[in-house]
């Protein structure tokens, strides 16, 4: 049976991947910080499929939480076959209105975590000849805005150019690029996202399911959804200035009440 490892497995985008992944047969390892939900998660996704599902609480913006996932990935006797780097946060605020320890928190999480779960990962399926890695960015990887921004296209670069460097090997990677989802992410973050208009919001599923069948047709980039697809096609068109100027205006409006 395939195992699956995924980050921030608890809420969101990485719960999705878990009920999909429990549906397509998977054994699971669930990682995020809250042992309590983890351990509800894995009973629940159990008790309806069957499959073994293993959780490891593990804090991504520290290195003890990091190095506990990266033994996991490690393990050649339990062998991990795809992983999802999905965990991930959202600040309040623009630029100097977030603290920078918070800022250094986030590049460890979406960037640290990242680099070495990923070489973790990748370096024990390249023994095996198979295996896929979904690292989780976001269209924000696109537009000049924050750390954040500048964390999702350091995501997005590194996973294509690692996809490169592998090809050919039986491991695929790829980033994920959605747009904004239904999620925890927003409130978590304390942003006011009640006036994003409804057409831009997607669902974690349908993300998800896209994600699956990207990475099964070789993919190293996925951006689910035409509406986003068309809006980053837009914004190549849209010279640099002003697409920073608008996405601070965004990022203004949907920012800190
Ligand atoms: N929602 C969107 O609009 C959107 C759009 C594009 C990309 N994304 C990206 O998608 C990913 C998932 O976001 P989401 O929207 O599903 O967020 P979410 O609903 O807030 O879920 C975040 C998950 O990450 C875990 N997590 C957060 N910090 C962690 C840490 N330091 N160590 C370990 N686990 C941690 C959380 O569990 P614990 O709190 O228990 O640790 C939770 O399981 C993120 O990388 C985000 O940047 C989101």
């Amino acid at each position: 049976m395939t195992t699956a490892l995924i980050t921030g497995a608890t809420a969101g985008i990485g719960a999705a991947f878990a009920r999909r992944l429990a549906k397509g047969g998977y054994n699971l390892v669930l990682v995020a910080r809250n042992t309590e939900r983890l351990w509800r998660e894995a009973t629940e996704l159990h008790d309806r499929h069957g499959l073994e599902a293993t959780v490891l609480t593990a804090d991504l913006a520290t290195d003890d939480g990091i190095a506990a996932v990266e033994e996991r990935l490690g393990d050649r006797e339990h062998p991990v076959d795809l992983l999802v780097n999905n965990a991930g946060f959202g600040n309040k605020g623009r630029y100097l209105e977030v603290p920078v320890s918070e800022e250094l928190t986030m590049l460890k999480v979406h960037c640290e975590a990242v680099l070495r779960l990923t070489s973790a990962a990748t370096e024990s399926m390249l023994e095996r000849g198979r295996g896929g890695v979904i690292n989780v960015a976001s269209v924000a990887a696109f537009f000049p805005r924050g750390t954040y921004g500048a964390s999702k296209a350091w995501v997005t670069q590194f996973t294509q150019g690692a996809a490169r460097d592998v090809a050919g090997r039986g491991v695929r990677l790829m980033a994920l690029c959605p747009g904004l989802v239904r999620t925890e992410f927003h409130e978590r973050a304390g942003m006011d996202a009640e006036d994003v208009p409804g057409w831009m919001w997607l669902d974690a599923d349908r993300v998800v399911d896209t994600a699956l069948r990207d990475l099964a047709r070789g993919r190293t980039l996925s951006v689910p959804d035409p509406r986003y697809k068309a809006l980053l096609g837009a914004s190549r068109l849209v010279p640099r200035g002003v697409l920073a100027r608008a996405s601070s205006t965004t990022g203004r409006k949907y920012g800190p009440k």
